[in-house]
């Protein structure tokens, strides 16, 4: 039984939409490709005996943090035929794929997922979460009465920059949030980046009184007819991003007001502050989801692309990480903060020698890098040890984060 892993060339590309649409959407046929989403990454196969029997996806992407934009993998599109699974051939893609984002200069990768044990095992973790909040519009109001200065238009897809201008501001100092191109806000944002159909999302701009731009929403909605004759509809609200209050409370107007809706879905971070801006919160069911599952493909170049805690004292500790799916990370690291304390300083990790301060595993070590989970923490629950505490809780405050981490994009 010969094995090959190689990238996926363009004669190869219908076999992996069947492979593809096999293992997640079932539509085989033509109509069911997404040829958008060929062109938008490379594609890994697993050749066995010369017959494709898994494969995998790599968007490159990036990541904002702390005003940062840090090169990212995004692993997607990960499906084995049935008759090859448990075989170990997706593992084998996933080393693959880590050697290969090393090789393209992506310190990070992250990916989504129902199975997360199965991506632990090779590194990835949770590391960020996101609330939806769902309610009958008619069952609440903004508490903020007032009305604001300006109005809300929509916008279509060619007016992309005044959006991706907005986002930029909002997103950047966050964390979590993917630095979006033209093509992603496409293929990502204007419509559904999994929707075959392509069905066009909407997109409304909130305008001060000055007719300045200061915030957006992306929304879609559908409706059905019931038996009784009565139509009913659902209204789900993917983002809001507003730069200041008139924005938020005109665009969270705007929203209610779709009001045949019997249900609107909304999205947001876990420090998102609607349910403080309405009137009836507990009418509000609020869900609160895990995110995107977090990789460090590189300790050395992710720890000197994240910029550290805003209060980071000039410091170093160490701490030993054990990595079987990407041996270059294995061993012990001292991470130093340097330069002028705080934002101003950088981070730095370099191999070191002798007995760590704290000692964990890839995965654990991937929630820890973007505030997701404090050292403290990971030793308290077990998931890290520490042979010094005082080292784990400077650990917190070199690695803590301005913003709990938020999955911006499914992918
Ligand atoms: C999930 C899927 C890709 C796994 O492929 P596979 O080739 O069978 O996986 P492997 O044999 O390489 O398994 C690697 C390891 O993960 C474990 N694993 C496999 N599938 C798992 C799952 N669904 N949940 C948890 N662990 C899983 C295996 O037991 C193995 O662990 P081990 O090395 O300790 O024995 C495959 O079942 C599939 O295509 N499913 C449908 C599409 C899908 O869900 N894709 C993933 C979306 S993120």
């Amino acid at each position: 039984m010969a094995i090959e892993i190689r990238t996926i060339s363009e004669e190869e590309l219908e076999r992996a939409h069947f492979l593809l649409a096999y293992a997640f959407t079932g539509d085989r046929s033509e109509q069911g490709r997404m040829r958008h989403v060929e062109s938008m990454g490379t594609a890994f196969a697993l050749h066995d005996d010369g017959e494709m029997a898994a494969c995998l996806r790599i968007f490159p992407l990036r990541m904002f943090m702390h005003g940062a934009t840090i090169p990212l993998g995004g692993v997607c599109g990960v499906a084995s035929l049935p008759e090859h699974r448990r075989k170990g051939y997706a593992g084998q893609l996933l080393r693959h794929a880590l050697a290969a984002m090393r090789e393209e200069g992506q310190p990070l990768s992250a990916l989504h997922t129902p199975h997360p044990s199965l991506y632990r095992r090779y590194g990835w973790m949770f590391a960020s979460s996101a609330v939806r909040y769902s309610f009958n519009p008619k069952e609440i109001a903004p508490v903020n009465q007032g009305l604001p200065e300006g109005g809300a238009y929509r916008i279509t897809e060619e007016q992309w920059p005044t959006i991706a201008d907005l986002y930029r501001r909002f997103a950047a100092p966050r964390n979590g949030y993917l630095d979006r191109d033209e093509r992603w806000w496409k293929e990502g944002i204007f419509r559904r980046i999994y929707d075959e159909k392509r069905h066009l999302n909407d997109i409304a701009v909130w305008a001060d009184g000055d007719g300045q731009p200061r915030g957006y929403l992306v929304y879609g909605s559908t409706s059905e007819q019931r038996p009784g004759g009565l139509p009913t509809g659902r209204t789900d609200a993917e983002e809001l991003v507003a730069l200041d209050a008139s924005a938020y409370v005109g665009l969270l107007r705007y929203l209610l007001a779709h009001d045949l809706a019997d249900q609107v879905g909304m999205w947001g971070p876990a420090d998102e502050p609607f349910s403080l801006a309405i009137d009836e919160p507990w009418r509000v069911k609020r869900e609160h989801f895990f995110g995107f599952m977090l990789r460090i493909v590189d300790v050395e170049k992710a720890i000197a692309a994240r910029p550290p805690a805003a209060d980071a004292p000039e410091a170093a500790f160490t701490v030993h990480i054990t990595d079987a799916a990407a041996p270059w990370n294995q061993g012990a690291w001292r991470i130093e903060c340097s330069g002028p304390a705080g934002r101003g300083g950088r981070l730095s990790a370099a191999k070191a020698k002798g007995t760590a301060d704290l000692s964990t595993d890839a995965a654990v070590f991937a929630a820890m890098y973007n505030g997701y989970l404090r050292p403290t923490e990971a030793v308290r629950s077990g998931l890290a040890e520490a042979g010094d505490s005082d080292a784990a809780a400077l650990a917190d405050r070199i690695l803590a984060a301005d913003y709990p981490p938020y999955p911006s994009d499914a992918f």
